[in-house]
Parts: structure tokens; sequence; C-alpha cells
């Protein structure tokens, strides 16, 4: 590991250079604007902003930055989920100009947290931030986050809205105690304590961000939960308090898949290092697809009157059917089938499925012949059955 030592060396002799210069402004040797280019040739911040239709926001943004982060070398990341709106293209205009400044328009994918990790790959400074791009988060204190993390107090800096002087700013009470809710949950996987886990605004040492890196889950909204969650040793947290401020342009992006992203990711910290929680909740679709299938056996036979062969092949169609509507909705939630493509996945899932049955037949078979229970027989038909569905359907119904 010779190149990460010499990474890590790079760092802290960078942070022993900026306390320098910051000394020396602390002790009125020299000013802010001073500062000779030798002093700010390094990226002493890479600002990683995710968007999503925030085309109106950018150069407002990008005002703010500019005096929020004066003095301070910076370089501007914004991770695009190519939208409809135009924010990449906004962005590379001004970035022709400005070298600061770089747009990375990602297509055909969505999902705030990759974003995030990608922006942090695409850069190379010792200390990386992490902001909204709709001005709800106060850049003032940037600064602050910065220096606590260039110093080396800390391996990650928050902005809090829930230590003392920090807000919520203008929240219904709903979305409050959902939002206390979710933090509340996060203290199941939080190795160190962090009052406002939620937060999407913070800065974090590259080493710290490096070490999470290999362990990071990258579902949905909650960037902080799973960097905090995934460090293999418990993080130095500081929390900076700020007030959450109101969108003035464009919308938030919060929904009911958001909150469901949340809780799969919970999950797979706490177990996903044991067994996927896709498989988990493929497999939990598929017992209630059992029910679903007696039910529909059970109308046929006793409402319909029909002979036991139409009337389980009906169930097992129903049951099928079921199953991949519920898995495209939730355990495929990020890759999910829509309009004509759900036909096409619909037909691929029924195909997966006539495979897994001839699997679990065969399989049970095979081990009653060998007088084994029965029961036991039946179990390990399934077993394969399951995680053949699980497996091929992964890659041919809902592939990436
Ligand atoms: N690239 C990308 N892809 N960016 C996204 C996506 C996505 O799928 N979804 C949202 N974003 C961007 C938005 O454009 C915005 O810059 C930022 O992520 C936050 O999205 P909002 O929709 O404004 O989120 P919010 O205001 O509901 O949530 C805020 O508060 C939370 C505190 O509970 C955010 O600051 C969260 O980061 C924060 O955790
Ligand atoms: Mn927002």
């Amino acid at each position: 590991m010779p190149g990460v030592l010499r990474r890590a060396d790079e760092c802290r002799l960078s942070r022993v250079r900026m306390f320098l210069t910051l000394t020396r402004i602390r002790w009125g040797l020299k000013s802010m604007d001073q500062i000779s280019s030798q002093d700010v040739r390094e990226i002493e911040l890479s600002l990683i902003v995710p968007t999503f239709n925030e085309r109106e926001n950018i150069i407002p943004l990008l005002e703010r930055i500019e005096s929020a982060l004066y003095g301070i070398s910076w370089e501007l990341i914004i991770v695009d989920d190519n939208s409809p709106d135009g924010t990449s293209d906004q962005v590379r205009d001004i970035a022709r100009r400005d070298r600061r400044i770089r747009a990375v328009q990602r297509i055909g994918r969505r999902g705030l947290s990759s974003a995030v990790v990608e922006g942090m790959l695409t850069s190379s400074a010792c200390v990386i931030g992490v902001m909204d791009a709709d001005m709800q988060h106060d850049e003032a204190i940037l600064p602050q986050l910065w220096k606590a993390v260039a110093r080396g107090e800390c391996d990650l800096a928050v902005g809090s809205r829930y230590v003392q002087g920090g807000g919520m700013g203008e929240w219904d009470q709903k979305r409050q105690s959902i939002s206390r809710g979710a933090t509340w949950l996060a203290s199941l996987v939080l190795k160190t304590h962090i009052s406002d886990p939620m937060s999407g605004f913070f800065v974090v040492s590259r080493r710290a961000f490096e070490a999470s890196l290999p362990r990071l889950s990258m579902i949905g909204f909650k960037i902080l939960v799973d960097l905090a969650a995934s460090a293999p040793q418990p993080l130095k947290v500081l929390e900076v308090p700020y007030e959450f401020r109101t969108r003035s342009f464009g919308e938030s992006k919060l929904d009911s898949a958001v909150v469901w992203e949340y809780l799969v990711l919970l999950a797979d910290k706490l177990f996903g290092h044991i067994v996927p929680v896709r498989f988990v909740l493929f497999v939990a679709v598929g017992a209630l697809g059992l029910l679903v299938h007696l039910a529909a056996l059970g109308l046929a036979l006793n409402l319909l009157h029909l002979t036991f062969l139409l009337a389980q092949s009906v169930a097992v169609l129903v049951a099928m059917t079921f199953n991949f509507t519920v898995n495209n909705f939730f355990t495929y939630r990020d890759r999910r089938r829509t309009g004509i493509s759900f036909i096409y996945g619909l037909i691929s899932f029924y195909l997966v499925c006539l495979v897994g049955a001839v699997a679990n037949v065969g399989v049970g078979i095979y081990i009653y012949d060998a007088q084994i229970t029965w029961w036991l027989a039946g179990v390990a038909g399934a077993i394969v059955g399951a995680v053949w569905n699980y497996a091929v359907s992964s890659v041919f119904t809902w592939k990436k």
C-alpha cells in the first residue's frame, strides 16, 4: 500500500502548509488577498454539489460560494443526473470560463448518494465538502467546517440543525417528526454520535472518505449516514450549527421513495455483509406470493369451480404477476420498469420462474430419491428455486 501511505503523507504535509498560512494570516503577517499563488496553488477544498433540476440555482449558488470561500482555494464539482431542465448545460457554460468549476453529467442514473460519491472520486483534494444546490444550507459556515478538517481537528465536520444555535427553518410538524424518527433510527448503525446524521451538508477528509469507500452502500439520499456507518474506525466528528433555509427556486425531490430507500440503506448497513438486502426482500415478497397463490387457488376452486390443474395454473400466474409487480416497485425500485418495458419485464420474469420451478422440482426429487425426509427435499428444492429466480431475474428482468 505504498501509494496510499504517500497520499496520506501528502495530505498531512498540505495540512501543515495550510496551518502555516492560516497562522500567518491570523498574526497579521499576511492578509487574505496577499496569499501568493504558491500558497493557494493546490486545491484546498473540493465542494461536491449533487443536482437534479437546479438550473436556476446555479448562478446564485456560485455567487454565495465565491464570497463564503474567499481566501480558500476551492473547486466546485456539480454532479448532475442529466436534469431535463438543462442544469448540466448551465454549469458547463460557466465552467468554460472558470476552471474551478466542473460538471459531471450522469446518464441513465439517479441517486443523491451515488452522485456525491462519484463527485468525490473525480476530485483529488485532501478535504472534500458536500452541499445542496438549493441554498437551503448556510454556506457561511463552510470555512469553519473546512478549517476543522484541514487542520486535522476532526475527520468529519457536519453542518447541524440540532446542535445549540441550529434550526429546522420552516419545516412543518410532520416533516420534523419524520426527520427526528429517521435520526433516531440512524443511531442503530452509526459508530459515532452525530446529532444531525440526515444532514447533506458536511466536510470530510479524503483519508476518512477513502477508508469508508469499500463499504459504502450508495443507496438513496443519506450519504452522511452511509459514510459514517461505513467507517472502519469511529470518526472524529465536529458539528457546527446552522439554520436550514427555505428553498427559493425549484422543488424538493423528497418523496415516499426517499423514506423507503433510507430503510433499505439501514438494512444494508445492519446485515448487508451477511446476505444482500435485495435477496431478503425478494424472499419476503416470495413468501407473500405464496399466500396470494393459495388465495387465488381457493377462489378458482371454490368460486369458479375450475379443475385443479386449471386452478393451480391460474394461481401460479397470479402469484408470479404479483411477485413481479411488488418486486418491481420495492426490491428493484431503482431499476423499476415502466410502460411497455413493464410488460417485457413481466414476460422475462415468467420465463425465469418457469426454469426456477423446474430446478425446484428437479432438486426436490433428487433429494427425495436419496431417502431423505420429504420436507427437507421440499425445502432444498424451494431454496434452489428461490436463489435461481433471484440471481437470474436480477440479471435479465432487472438488469442495470
Ligand atoms: N445528482 C442527483 N441525483 N442529485 C439529486 C438527486 C438525484 O437523484 N435528488 C436530489 N438531488 C439534489 C438536489 O438537486 C439538491 O441539490 C440536493 O440533492 C438535495 O435535494 P432536495 O430535494 O433539495 O432535498 P431536501 O431539501 O428535501 O433535503 C435536504 O435536507 C436533508 C435534511 O434532512 C437535503 O439537504 C438533504 O441532503 C438533507 O439530508
Ligand atoms: Mn432542498
